[in-house]
């Protein structure tokens, strides 16, 4: 296809930009986690960017499905000294909802400029950005209500 929207392709562009982000700053929490011996708290960061990063390869897919480059723009980077798990995971609930702002930003846009494959494609990467904030939002709250037991019992 070569009929690429700028208006679509910025957007993508910056959907994808913050997918990158994510990536590294959930890796590094995964390997601080497995360092501070939480293996199963490792785990799911882990997986969150995996998820990220399919979510990565599908935007940049189809950015040069519409016959458009991807454009590598500054991302966020991982904090160097962060170990507090809760601080971790509140900072991931916000790196989530501004996703999910951005994303439904993101499928307007689409609905207006009449790109419904890549709405569709972000609403699919929509939904697994909700999973992850509620599974975080649920880790924080029962952190908080349960304290170590919790941490112990299901993120170590
Ligand atoms: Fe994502
Ligand atoms: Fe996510």
């Amino acid at each position: 296809m070569n009929n690429v929207n700028e208006k679509v392709h910025n957007m993508l562009c910056e959907v994808y930009t913050a997918e990158i982000g994510a990536i590294g700053i959930y890796m590094d929490q995964h390997t601080k986690c497995e360092d501070l011996g939480l293996k199963k708290l490792a785990e799911i960061l882990e997986n969150d960017a995996k998820d990220e990063m399919k979510h990565a390869e599908m935007l940049a897919e189809r950015i040069l499905f519409l016959g458009a480059t991807v454009k590598n723009q500054k991302h966020a980077l991982p904090e160097e000294k962060q170990f507090d798990v809760v601080e971790m995971l509140q900072l991931n609930a916000d790196i989530e909802m501004k996703a999910i702002a951005r994303l439904n930003e993101g499928i307007t846009i689409c609905f207006d400029e009449k790109d419904h494959g890549s709405r569709m494609l972000l609403e699919e990467i929509l939904k697994s950005e909700e999973e992850h904030l509620t599974n975080l939002q649920t880790m924080v709250n029962n952190i908080k209500k349960y304290g170590d037991p919790y941490v112990v019992s299901q993120l170590m």
